[in-house]
């Protein structure tokens, strides 16, 4: 079977310490324990829509070390197709030095290693498996040159094409709106992209509409604990998050991108593919790491309604 859902992005090996808090600049910390993680925001999203009930396709790049193969083995033990997962000769793995805190916030810092070469002519190589797709998705992990490539070319293709613009430092290239179906910012992403402040269902509202009047079809603002803002040219509404105890919030937007956009593959309607994304999301919170947070089909289903 072709996979429904393809993403192109990034794979990263998390190094994550616990600590009872995040560091300040210049100090030393001891912290409460450290763990290998397979993570990426790709690869996080491709192993969300793959357990949540879609057949998938990787489009990436690994170094030609043990952390590559163990992330490729990662998405493989999951059945999503890595026959476009590279090993790049003389290249790092992508790695994310992880601090999650006590209050289960945490700090990121990626390098990119392999991820930096992910380039459209690597992408290119697997036009089929776009062309088979019915939804695509891109994060900001890989070059922007080829993010912009994978935008134009499945929209071209008449795909449904997701950006989840993570991590964002500032606005996009206002030529990507017209290419994009679904953006997909967190709350710091949606004031990088407009520079609004979005800390609000209210502020992710003006900042949705100061995106689509740059051209983007729908905007769905994650917010956390304070839940979804999905708008469109013809309304917007807010989508309130389950309640759970948050133990580590890391990938939970991933979670969601990749649960939305396997309901999307589905059939579901956009506000079941929110609800269906967002109890996705409210479990991983509940449970430590990337990709091992990730719920089951079956566990979103089983969810109390
Ligand atoms: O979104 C969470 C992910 O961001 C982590 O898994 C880490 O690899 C970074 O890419």
């Amino acid at each position: 079977m072709h996979a429904k859902v393809v993403i192109v992005g990034s794979l990263n090996m998390d190094l994550v310490t616990r600590a009872p808090r995040l560091p300040r600049a210049g100090e030393t910390l001891a912290g409460h324990s450290f763990v290998t993680v397979p993570g990426g925001k790709g690869a996080n999203q491709a192993v969300a829509a793959a357990r949540l009930g879609a057949s998938v396709a990787m489009i990436g790049c690994v170094g030609d070390d043990a952390y590559g193969e163990q992330l490729r083995a990662a998405l493989q033990a999951e059945g999503i197709d890595c026959q476009a997962v590279a090993s790049v000769a003389g290249e790092s793995t992508g790695v994310a030095l992880i601090v999650v805190d006590d209050s289960s916030q945490n700090a990121i810092v990626i390098v990119a290693g392999g991820n930096g070469q992910v380039t459209a002519q690597v992408v290119d190589g697997f036009d089929s498996l776009l062309s088979l797709a019915e939804v695509i998705i891109c994060q900001l992990e890989v070059p922007m040159a080829t993010v912009e490539h994978v935008l134009k070319r499945g929209h071209e293709l008449g795909k449904t094409v997701i950006l989840n613009p993570a991590p964002a430092s500032g606005p996009l290239p206002a030529h990507w709106y017209g290419w994009i179906d679904y953006l997909i910012p967190n709350e710091s992403e949606a004031s990088a992209l407009t520079g609004l402040p979005v800390d609000s269902v209210a502020g992710a509202d003006a900042a949705a509409t100061a995106l689509m009047a740059s051209g983007v079809r729908k905007v769905i603002v994650t917010l956390g604990e304070q839940g979804a803002l999905f708008a469109t040219h013809a309304h917007s509404q807010h989508f309130p998050a389950p309640k759970v105890k948050a133990v580590d919030t890391t990938a939970a937007g991933d979670t969601f991108v990749g649960g939305f956009a396997a309901a999307l593959a589905d059939g579901k309607s956009e506000a079941e593919a929110i609800l269906f994304g967002q109890i996705a999301a409210a479990l991983s919170v509940t449970r430590s790491g990337a990709q091992p947070s990730i719920p089951t089909v079956n566990e979103v289903q089983g969810y109390p309604s």
